[in-house]
């Protein structure tokens, strides 16, 4: 019998959450038979927005974010199955990611805390769909960073014997995932790719992101900017690592630009992100794959960011830069996916994490789950 799965993702970008229906051939093949994205609405953004630093009232933020996120979860699985006429009831479980509102990686001296939020109580109870979620504290608790999370997704959907491969995720964070043909998968978060250019966008231009980065093309990077950004130790420390909008934000920018001697222009400050984020995803490539053997599929909202693609392909020539729509998967629905197969990992009680990506001691199963 067919074993279907849904898979909900709202990333770092906090833009829409997208939603994939799909089953898994015998060697994790994803055929994916639906698709449904859904913008997050205004209030849910700010609540969002809000909870990304402590402030008054947050355990009331957290109840109503917790449950107007599981609603629109519950929205987009029911309109997926109504568009693919599969019906709740053959769904086999879903794996929701929710939104992340904290996400402090383990360091030295501190655990790693992650919180997620879209009840998945309330996905189960609505649909009648058996419901994994928090799946990033289990491989916290077992040492690890709790993020990233996809490289295992990566390996199982997209690693070959013929070739070296190399996924980046172009969200508001971006990972890469190194695929090599024999050996050990590197996956880590590089830093930003598109958050800071899109809260820079925002406050600017009062748009969300920088559509094709023609705003960005309007502007010239800004070397001496360039330069204090890329020194800030997040690059250069060491994987396994992982980072979010808590830390590469509006106000890790300014406190930036104070150090500088001149005030470049606003489009040379968005040229600038965007130049960062090329520049620190290829040096990072450079890292994992010295011999530049591999190619490099690209997905995420970041890969239909015209400007940045081409400053990505420039940086890490001669290797071929394509997305990962040439290897099986739309750019928009690789997380979602992703989230699908961990849900069917943990319902085959089969580890979700790579320890050699976060840094956990060993394999664990992921996730908690609340049966139908
Ligand atoms: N046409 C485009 N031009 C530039 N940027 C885009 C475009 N489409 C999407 N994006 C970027 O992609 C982001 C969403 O990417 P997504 O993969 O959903 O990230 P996340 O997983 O963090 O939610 C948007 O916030 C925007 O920055
Ligand atoms: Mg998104």
């Amino acid at each position: 019998m067919t074993e279907y799965y849904i898979g909900l993702m709202t990333g770092t970008s906090v833009d829409a959450l997208d939603a994939v229906l799909v089953q898994f051939d015998s060697d994790d093949t994803p055929i994916i038979h639906g698709t449904y994205s859904i913008a997050l609405p205004e209030h849910i953004q700010q609540q969002v927005q809000q909870l990304t630093s402590s402030g008054e009232g947050e355990i009331a933020l957290i109840r109503q974010a917790d449950l107007d996120i599981a609603l629109i979860s519950c929205k987009a699985i029911k309109a997926l199955c109504q568009q693919t006429g599969i019906s709740l009831s053959t769904i086999k479980a879903i794996g929701s990611h929710g939104q992340t509102v904290r996400h402090y990686p383990t360091t030295k001296s501190v655990k790693g805390y992650s919180l997620q939020l879209g009840d998945p109580n309330i996905i189960a109870e609505m649909t009648g769909i058996t419901t994994v979620a928090d799946f990033r504290r289990r491989d916290i608790a077992a040492g690890g960073q709790g993020a990233p999370l996809v490289p295992a997704f990566h390996r199982a959907a997209f690693q070959s014997k013929q070739d070296d491969r190399l996924i980046v995720n172009l969200g508001g964070i971006a990972n890469i995932s190194y695929l090599p043909k024999n050996g050990e998968i590197i996956g880590y978060d590089t830093g930003p790719a598109n958050t800071l250019m899109d809260a820079w966008c925002l406050k600017h231009q009062h748009q969300h992101f920088d559509k094709d980065g023609d705003w960005a093309k309007t502007g010239h990077c800004h070397n001496e900017l360039l330069k204090t950004l890329i020194k800030d130790s997040y690059f250069s420390s060491p994987a396994p690592k992982s980072t979010g909008r808590e830390y590469f934000n509006l106000a890790w920018l300014e406190q930036h630009l104070d150090q500088l001697k001149t005030t470049p222009s606003t489009a040379d400050i968005q040229a600038t992100l965007l130049a960062l984020t090329a520049k620190t995803i290829a040096q990072d490539i450079d890292k994992v794959d010295p011999h530049k053997n591999a190619t490099i599929y690209a997905c995420g909202g970041g890969s239909q960011n015209k400007a940045l693609m081409e400053k990505l392909a420039d940086h890490v020539a001669p290797r071929d830069l394509a997305t990962t729509a040439k290897i099986g998967i739309e750019v928009s629905w690789v997380e979602a996916t992703a989230f699908a197969w961990l849900a069917k990992q943990t319902m085959n009680r089969a580890s979700g994490n790579l320890p050699s990506a976060t840094g956990a001691k060993n394999d664990v199963i992921l996730g908690g789950v609340y049966f139908a």
